[in-house]
């Protein structure tokens, strides 16, 4: 399309210069044509007006010396005519009369040498009764110059008889000059010329060039000239005229506007492209957006909300846009928020940036709005000042998130946290409790059968009863004693506490559980034999909790004799060896039934036990505390690899503590 136009500006451009300078041809022509159609025909008056002017000379009745006045007038009044003669009929000159404006004619040129001429002339006349002209020549005069000139013959008739000539000479520069003073030529060179093309005369201010030239015939009496004008203007040249040259700037000033206007309209045309995608993006944007948008002015009214928000306060954005007090502000809040908005859109401090974002603003504050059916809904609002193309601060910008959904989750999570944590505790009490009743059977029955002895003792008191109940007694609260730290120990394991470390004897800590080991040995018919040798190092341990270990294993070694095992056979062996520098092994061996592989997979799961009464804790336990001081507890089963058959394998335990 911009190519076509392109091309019709050019082709009407090309048109207006062309038609313009054609213009100026014509124009240029026409003038030349009309000049030459106004000269010619002006001399052919001037002509015309002379020979009428003649007349009075040819009066037949004339006499000589007036002839000779009248002659001289005419000559005076008409500068063309140069020379006058009246002649016989033979062609005799018999009167003369010669123009004084100018040199005399004949001088170099004989009259003779153009009388043929003038015969031919003269008898054309004859015959036609009426004037006629000879052909022009050239009339030298001295010193270079000279004129052209044509002679009329004129006849001369008196009652029918042809009595003569008269034959006036017409200078033919003259005859174009007094012509020219009647019209005006203008800018044009005029020339009479033959009908050959060479030149007779030549008139007015101008030179010719040739290219604008019209001619005219003038038809003279039997004779006929060609009058041509030459312009002097020549042909129109493109830039030094004025019309074509304005029309030409024009004509570019138009093409250069054209290309400025096309580049603006692309320019134009483009951005305008680009602000619409733009805006398409930035529309698409907003709508996808989950976060409520507002933007408000700096009087707090709203200019602006994206369907999100008016989704989450179920108003239509025509409700909200332009309220200051928007309606999803709680009623009896509306002070409060209104006092905080004032604040929060008061102008800004000089030195701050206008487009710095507050500091409340980046981190958000939460709100509370009310939906249009009544709910309240929690919202964070995270504010950004909106700033226009000149820098200035228009409003704000907020963006809003419904926090309902977070919180619910918060709530949800604190009270599954607040669930898990009461759970934990129930396990730990439940932990607590069953350790502690486990622990606390061995010093509890320890008590009870210190208790039933005192009172068989009272029930036949003899002279050893006072000394012996008083050993009891001292036993019971010993046992009572130990019930407290076995409490406090259980307590701080199951607190997973840091437990009280120290080096304790070998021998010691075997002191510490045999009587109540031999107190449980003696009701089931076992012997005890302890195996401990003078050079064991001392280990360091909780003192109480191997204590358990080793009491929990003595009573497992004991119970598993108590059924199968003859009296005879059933001994518990307690030995303790230096296994390595730094490691002591304690070991409890019994000749019981011994561990069968289905026993021995779940051993030391907790609450697996194969007594009706068992709790099923001791193994764990004991394997608990001895991996807390490092140590690891095995078994075997049967004790000895080749025991003989009908005899018990028994079941030996070892468990390792570093050497203090
Ligand atoms: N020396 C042993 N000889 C044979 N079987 C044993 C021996 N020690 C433990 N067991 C088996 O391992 C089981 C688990 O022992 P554990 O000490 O953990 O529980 P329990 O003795 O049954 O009950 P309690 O909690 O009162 O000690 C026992 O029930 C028993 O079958
Ligand atoms: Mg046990």
């Amino acid at each position: 399309m911009w190519a076509a136009l392109l091309m019709l500006l050019a082709v009407v451009q090309g048109l207006l210069v062309m038609l313009t300078v054609s213009f100026e041809s014509s124009r240029a022509q026409d003038e030349a044509e009309a000049v030459a159609l106004e000269v010619a025909g002006e001399t052919k008056r001037q002509v015309t007006r002379g020979i009428q002017d003649l007349q009075p000379l040819t009066w037949p009745a004339i006499t000589p010396l007036e002839w000779d006045v009248r002659a001289e007038q005419l000559l005076q009044s008409r500068r063309e005519l140069l020379r006058l003669e009246r002649r016989g009929p033979g062609g005799a000159i018999s009167s003369l009369a010669e123009s004084r404006y100018g040199p005399p004619l004949f001088t170099r040129l004989r009259r003779s040498d153009v009388e043929p001429e003038i015969d031919t002339a003269c008898s054309l006349a004859r015959r036609a009764a009426a004037p006629a002209f000879t052909r022009s020549y050239y009339v030298p005069f001295e010193g270079g110059t000279g004129v052209e000139v044509m002679d009329l013959c004129v006849p001369l008739l008196s009652e029918g008889r042809m009595t003569g000539f008269l034959v006036a000479t017409w200078s033919l520069p003259q005859l174009l000059e007094s012509a020219l003073g009647a019209a005006p030529a203008g800018r044009h060179e005029l020339s009479l010329v033959e009908s050959d093309g060479s030149r007779l005369a030549r008139a007015g201010t101008r030179r010719g060039v040739g290219v604008y030239v019209a001619e005219r015939i003038v038809d003279l009496p039997a004779r006929s000239l060609v009058l041509r004008a030459d312009s002097s203007a020549g042909r129109p040249s493109l830039i030094p005229n004025l019309a074509v040259a304005l029309v030409l700037g024009l004509s570019v000033a138009l093409t250069v506007l054209a290309l400025l206007l096309a580049r603006d309209f692309r320019r134009r045309a483009q951005a305008e492209a680009a602000l619409a995608e733009a805006l398409a993006f930035r529309k698409a944007m907003e709508d996808s957006l989950s976060t409520g948008l507002r933007a408000r002015d700096l009087d707090g009214r709203i200019t602006y909300v994206n369907p999100a928000f008016c989704a989450m306060v179920g108003f239509p954005a025509e409700a909200l846009l332009g309220t200051a007090v928007p309606p999803y502000w709680p009623a009896e809040r509306v002070q409060e928020y209104t006092q905080r908005q004032a604040a929060r859109l008061a102008p800004r401090a000089a030195d701050e940036p206008a487009s710095s974002p507050t500091r409340a603003g980046r981190e958000g504050f939460e709100t509370l709005f009310v939906r249009r059916d009544g709910e309240r809904i929690p919202v964070m609002i995270y504010e950004a000042p909106l700033v226009d193309g000149n820098g200035v601060q228009t409003g704000w910008m907020s963006a809003v998130l419904d926090v309902t959904d977070q919180r619910r989750v918060e709530e949800l999570s604190r009270q599954q946290q607040e669930r898990l944590q009461a759970s934990a505790r129930l396990a730990t009490v439940g932990e607590m409790a069953s350790l502690l009743s486990h622990e606390l059977n061995q010093p509890l029955a320890a008590i009870a059968s210190y208790a039933s002895a005192s009172l068989n003792m009272l029930e036949q008191p003899d002279a050893h009863t006072p000394g012996l109940l008083r050993e009891a007694m001292q036993r019971v609260g010993e046992q009572a004693e130990r019930a407290g730290r076995v409490i406090r120990s259980v307590h701080d394991f199951v607190r997973r506490r840091d437990q009280h470390q120290e080096p304790v004897g070998c021998g010691a800590l075997l002191d510490a559980v045999l009587p109540l080991v031999r107190l449980q040995a003696r009701k089931s018919g076992a012997r005890i034999e302890l195996d401990l040798p003078e050079a064991v190092p001392a280990v360091r341990c909780d003192r109480t909790m191997v204590e358990q270990v080793l009491l929990n294993l003595a009573r497992n070694g004991i119970q598993a004799m108590e059924t199968a095992t003859p009296l005879a056979q059933r001994v518990l062996r307690l030995g303790v060896r230096q296994r390595h520098a730094r490691w002591v092994e304690f070991s409890v061996t019994d000749a019981g039934g011994g561990i069968g592989p289905e026993v021995a997979e779940r051993l030391f799961t907790p609450f697996f036990s194969t007594r009706a009464e068992g709790m099923g804790l001791g193994l764990s336990l004991c394997r608990t505390v001895v991996e807390q001081h490092g140590g690891a507890l095995e078994f075997e089963s049967p004790v000895h690899a080749e025991h003989a058959p009908g005899s018990c394998p028994g079941t030996r335990f070892r468990f390792t503590l570093p050497t203090a």
